[in-house]
């Protein structure tokens, strides 16, 4: 592994490379090349960024990428412009609003945390990093964002993007995710209190992670730090960095069920549990996910009614296991079957707007109404 120092100059054991110098180049390029991001200033602005957009945008991106989150932060920002309004929203709002995003501890987090900043902190956001990490949902690498990109603080910023971009600077081989606390020291070393602009030059370099430095292969010509990066020089850039493979998803399996009352034309939903996959979100009534096909079980809410097989399937893949569901249908003449527990009708054309998960959602396009 490339050796470091700590005086901030000389950090590659038989390379040196300038500190300043790079972020100089790194800001420069910026200045040119910065993305245009509803959440972002222009760098070379006077304007300060909002600590509740930098917020919400950093929450919404945890996981997900700037396309799919712009839609979302720009609807957000229309539904709740302050974090007062955020926080007086109704929870089951923001979890409908958030429906697609995926992740949804996070909203659930986030509308805690816009709770905590207005009653503990009168609506504004803490600058201190134990005060920040200590609000749901906010981790060491949101506050680090938070704060360097709201507050102008030297905080070490280390995101996907950055971790491949000091692997490829410093040309290191050894493979992640192992090698991950040695690429943020390295990224620490360009922090230091006297750098400007600390929030445009960690966007700067996630800006050169997603557009040059990227998976593979990196643009290196129009890299504005290839003069200083050590694996160009090598030739090694493609390779790097090195990753373990990683071990497979599980395969899980399950049934979803589509329980109709034909005469509201209706499905019966439910609001999920607040632990556990999807928690508080609105569904479809489903098993239990499991890895034996042979364990799945109907709930016993469900089981009593007349269930047919169907040849549809739904594949839905999450962060740690892919699933499987199998589409299980009753099609119940009257409407006297009363919900029980969190279960509830909605009629056909009211579905569009209960605001679903990707997975059901995916279930509900299979259907004829
Ligand atoms: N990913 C996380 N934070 C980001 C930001 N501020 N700009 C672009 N991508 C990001």
């Amino acid at each position: 592994m490339t050796s470091s120092t700590t005086n901030n100059k000389k950090i590659n054991a038989d390379n040196a490379i300038d500190v300043d110098i790079f972020r100089k180049n790194i800001l420069k390029w910026y200045k040119g090349h910065q993305r245009a991001l509803p959440w972002r200033i222009p760098y070379g602005s006077k304007t300060k960024p909002d600590p509740y957009h930098v917020w919400l945008s950093e929450i919404m991106l945890q996981q997900t990428t700037v396309p799919t989150v712009i839609p979302y932060f720009e609807k957000f920002l229309n539904l709740w412009p302050t974090v007062h309004d955020l926080a007086n929203a109704e929870q089951d709002e923001v979890l409908k609003e958030w429906a697609g995003l995926g992740y949804y501890a996070r909203a659930r987090n986030l509308h805690k945390c816009a709770k905590s900043v207005v009653s503990e902190y009168k609506g504004k956001f803490p600058k201190d990093q134990k005060a920040l990490e200590s609000l749901s949902g906010i981790g060491s690498y949101t506050s680090a964002a938070i704060r360097s990109i709201a507050f102008g603080k030297p905080a070490n910023v280390v995101d996907g993007n950055i971790e491949r971009v000091m692997a490829r600077v410093f040309a290191v081989t050894d493979p992640m995710p192992a090698s991950k606390p040695y690429l943020k020291e390295l990224a620490g070393l360009f922090s230091h209190d006297r750098a400007d602009a600390p929030g445009h030059y960690a966007q700067a370099l996630m800006d050169i992670g997603t557009s040059i430095c990227t998976d593979s292969p990196p643009k290196c010509l129009l890299c504005p730090v290839r003069g200083q990066c050590e694996a160009h020089k090598q030739g090694i850039a493609a390779e790097l960095p090195k990753r373990v493979k990683k071990a497979k998803k599980p395969h899980k399996h399950g049934e979803v069920y589509l329980i109709h009352d034909l005469s509201t034309k209706s499905l019966l939903f439910l609001k999920r549990g607040e632990k556990g996959m999807l928690g508080g979100m609105t569904g479809l009534p489903t098993s239990n996910w499991d890895i034996s096909k042979n364990d799945v079980k109907a709930p016993t809410t469900i089981h009593k009614h007349p269930l047919k097989h169907t040849d549809l399937l739904v594949k839905h893949s999450f962060t740690h296991f892919d699933l499987m569901l199998q589409i299980k249908e009753a099609k119940l003449k009257d409407g006297t079957i009363l919900p029980e527990n969190d279960h509830f009708w909605v009629k056909y054309c009211d579905i569009e707007d209960l605001g679903l998960p990707t997975l059901f959602k995916k279930v509900i396009k299979l259907l004829k109404f």
